[in-house]
């Protein structure tokens, strides 16, 4: 078995050296943890913050830089909780601001900064802003900080536009006025229970100023900022016209996103970041057309980093991928940003089930596939990544090589958009099944024995516990570890962009990454279907399956990726 290595043991104080570094975030791993379903302390059938900070320290062992937090803030839970209520307070059913200040605290205790979600697209319709402006009707100034508008029509039965929701169907709803009458519509890009905020208003700019200075005293590393591209629409609301229906992952240019307007709001954010010691970042979740227009929200001046869907969307083909590392690398050249790699979250199948299944499905699928080529595949691909240039994002579950539930019964799905689009779409909740962390029964650990699971855990889950895998050299858990221990020590793999292509076979890339002090990596992935030959360049330092020697050869089995230092 090749898939370890000598220095897999990573020094004592190698997290905390790293969480000090200067410009820490343009190498780091971000960790994504989605708190309704890492761990759950109080046996609710919910994760909660208590269960995340107990879990800590294996965030520390696996050799992740950082966490981010999705939104753990006062909701009703309409979209399980970017709906948000309250910005300055954590839900209940999560714990308490209290809860959150000591797991800030414990995580920095262990080396591991701490990234929170920030939703500034939309609020809850239960926010008080938006309540306020029901009550009080539509003379109400609290109106125009959200987008409401007459309806079109003899009666305004007709909505103000032609946009539709992301989550499907009409992105308006119309309200009732304190009379019990019929009035004016409101915009929603998402689910009715998430009215977007008029970013043109000063009160909603100001409101969230002070929401940003309220977690950065708490303590917070960084924001993810999430529809980070949808805060400004076109002037005057125009109507879309024909297009293709609305998607999380849009790829044409329209009036709801991606305005150049938007740009504004996160260069004065970014003054407010750099206010605060120790390099506090902001990520943005903007699904743009091209890599290129998502280099704009990380120039100089505006975010840190941008998540790169490109790439998360690509499908497991050679071409494809080569196609997009070099877009992806070309295209934050010019800003100076470091390019990040995501290949799950928790709003897409997760990769082992993407890659099951044929190419050309798209990140929204509810076929299992053929999952021990999935997980292969995963495997491979989860290697490819960690060794590209910039930062890496890595969704809670993958690193135990968790395939996405596809077979979850309508009752027990949450996910809005499933039920906005008919079943139709929207299979989110089959990458949020709670993470199963030891035992032979359900909840596996994510809560105390004889618990729940707000989502059914699948019965083949005992066998891809974190127990289950931990210590098994040739478990996915420790290929994680090994290789993210790895990517820590060798300095090839940090900082600088560079990387520099290999000739190789068909269907193989290959390329090297070359430190300051001129040690090499090489990386190798063959994504074909069968075993080919490559030169050995060096010394084996991991591998995603195990290889054969072949002389001064080495045989890479199908859908497998190497790592080997050499000069
Ligand atoms: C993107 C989030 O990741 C997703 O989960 C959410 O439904 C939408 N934004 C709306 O907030």
């Amino acid at each position: 078995m090749t898939q370890h290595l000598a220095t897999t043991d990573r020094p004592a104080d190698a997290p905390a050296d790293a969480a000090r570094r200067a410009d820490w975030w343009r190498d780091a791993v971000i960790y994504q943890v989605y708190p309704r379903s890492f761990a759950d302390a109080n046996g609710d059938g919910m994760g909660d913050l208590p269960g995340i900070r107990s879990r800590l320290p294996y965030l520390r062992d696996l050799g992740v830089d950082a966490v981010w937090l999705s939104p753990f803030y006062a909701s009703p839970q309409a979209d399980a909780g970017y709906d948000v209520a309250d910005y300055r307070a954590v839900d209940p059913m999560f714990g308490t601001l209290a809860d959150a200040d000591h797991l800030i605290a414990d995580a920095h205790d262990l080396g591991l900064r701490i990234i929170v979600d920030l939703v500034p697209n939309h609020s809850s319709d239960q926010h008080e802003w938006f309540q306020q402006a029901l009550r009080e009707g539509p003379a109400s100034p609290l109106r125009e900080r959200y987008h409401f508008r007459p309806g079109k029509g003899d009666s305004g039965e007709v909505p103000p536009n032609d946009w539709e929701s992301v989550f499907g169907g009409p992105a308006w709803t119309r309200t009732e006025n304190p009379d019990g009458t019929p009035g004016d519509w409101y915009l929603h890009l998402f689910a009715p229970e998430q009215p977007d905020f008029n970013w043109e208003h000063p009160a909603v700019r100001e409101e969230f100023h002070a929401i940003l200075r309220f977690w950065l005293d708490r303590g917070v590393d960084g924001f993810r900022i999430d529809v980070a591209h949808g805060l400004v629409k076109a002037a005057g609301l125009p109507d879309l016209g024909a297009h293709d229906p609305m998607k999380l992952l849009g790829t044409g240019a329209t009036p709801c996103f991606d305005q150049d307007g938007v740009h504004e709001i996160y260069r004065t954010w970014r003054t407010i970041l750099d206010e605060y010691p120790g390099q506090r970042i902001g990520v943005a979740e903007a699904w743009t057309p091209t890599a290129r227009r998502t280099a704009d929200y990380v120039r100089p001046d505006e975010l840190h980093q941008a998540f790169n869907f490109q790439y998360l969307a690509s499908s497991w083909q050679a071409g494809a991928l080569r196609q997009v590392i070099d877009e992806s690398l070309e295209a934050m050249r010019p800003v100076g940003a470091p390019t990040t790699w995501v290949l799950s979250n928790h709003d897409v199948t997760r990769h082992a089930t993407r890659f099951a299944n044929e190419p050309g499905l798209g990140t929204q699928i509810r076929l299992a596939g053929d999952r021990e080529l999935g997980l292969r595949r995963a495997r491979a691909a989860s290697l490819l990544m960690l060794a590209l240039p910039g930062s890496a994002y890595v969704y809670q579950g993958e690193e135990l090589g968790l395939p996405d539930v596809t077979d979850l019964p309508d009752e027990v799905r949450q996910d809005p958009s499933y039920f906005r689009a008919a079943g139709q779409d929207g299979f989110r909740d089959g990458c949020r099944v709670p993470i199963p962390w030891s035992g032979s029964e359900a909840p596996y650990g994510f809560g105390p024995e004889g618990g729940r699971s707000w989502l059914p855990q699948p019965a083949e889950w005992a066998h891809l516990s974190v127990e289950a895998q931990a210590g098994d050299p040739t478990s996915t858990l420790e290929l994680y570890r090994a290789a993210l221990a790895f990517r820590r020590a060798h300095p090839a793999l940090g900082g600088a962009d560079n990387l520099t292509w290999q000739d190789a076979p068909d269907g193989v890339l290959s390329f090297e990454r070359t430190s300051p002090d001129g040690s090499v990596l090489r990386c190798t992935a063959n994504i074909t279907g069968h075993p080919v030959t490559v030169p050995s360049p060096g010394e084996l330092a991991l591998a995603s399956e195990p290889l054969t020697q072949d002389g001064p050869h080495t045989v890479l089995p199908a859908d497998t990726t190497a790592w080997w230092t050499t000069g």
